[in-house]
């Protein structure tokens, strides 16, 4: 389950099959406050590190042909963080969009994002609404920044909108089947992940994608998240491709 180290690591971009690439990977960005503590500095120089890791990964999956890359930029729960902390990764779509937006727009990239945004402020709602909207017409990889999102939070309300249908007899309880409920989560337009990728040591999901990882293969690796090369990546995807996916049958 866990990566290899860095010493017997002999990962080959070669060895690498094409046609075999997950269609989406989700990637739990973890371990910027280690990071920066680790070189003694803010917590917040971290995240400022994970913004150029978010660049050189977004190029690598576009290059390797994924077909969506989402990445868990800012949970429910981090609002609970100092509130300079969430002042400041609430401004990281502003800093990293205000760069990057034009390397998406040629790399023909369409941005997206899941959570809730009406609780964003207004300057991170701004930033983003314009990169989904400058990249709408785009047909290339789909940046989905998960923002402000909770995966229980998220079913509760796929429920909600359930029973308020049946309640107004425009669904009856027999039509509610797996694509029902997957119809009204917020990624209702995604396929599931194939791969989903956590950085920095920690084994869990921090209520990320409960539902859509059902059938997902999982990748942990030591390695923080600014430190997150192209080598990992790679090792990333050559471990899903060396396992065999089931789906429960055998
Ligand atoms: C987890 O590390 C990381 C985050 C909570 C934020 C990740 C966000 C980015 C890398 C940038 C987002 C950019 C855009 C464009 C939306 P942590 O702070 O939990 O690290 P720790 O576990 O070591 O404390």
């Amino acid at each position: 389950m866990f990566s290899k180290t860095k010493h017997d690591q002999s990962v080959m971009e070669r060895d690498i099959q094409l046609d075999n690439i997950p269609k989406h990977i989700a990637i739990i960005m973890d371990g910027n406050g280690r990071w920066a503590k680790k070189r003694g500095l803010p917590r917040v120089a971290g995240h400022r590190e994970g913004m150029n890791t978010i660049r050189r990964t977004v190029r690598q999956a576009n290059k390797y042909g994924v077909k969506i890359l989402t990445l868990y930029a800012f949970s429910t729960e981090n609002w609970k963080r100092p509130r300079p902390e969430v002042e400041f990764l609430m401004r990281l779509p502003e800093r990293f969009l205000s760069k990057e937006l034009p390397e998406l727009i040629e790399q023909n990239v369409r941005v997206r994002i899941t959570g809730e945004k009406d609780k964003l402020p207004e300057y991170t709602k701004r930033a983003v609404e314009k990169a989904v909207a400058e990249t709408a017409h785009n047909d290339g990889l789909i940046l989905n920044f998960a923002l402000n999102y909770g995966s229980r939070s998220e079913m509760i309300q796929g429920i909600q909108s359930i029973c308020r249908d049946v309640k107004d007899n425009n669904l009856s309880i027999d039509e509610i089947d797996e694509a029902c409920f997957t119809g009204r989560l917020m990624t209702h337009d995604l396929d599931d992940p194939d791969l989903l990728i956590r950085t920095s040591g920690e084994i869990r999901l921090s209520n990320f994608m409960l539902w859509q990882l059902a059938y997902a293969e999982f990748w942990f690796t030591n390695v923080l998240w600014p430190d997150f090369k192209e080598d990992d990546f790679q090792e990333a995807i050559l471990v899903y491709q060396n396992r065999q996916r089931r789906y429960g049958g055998v």
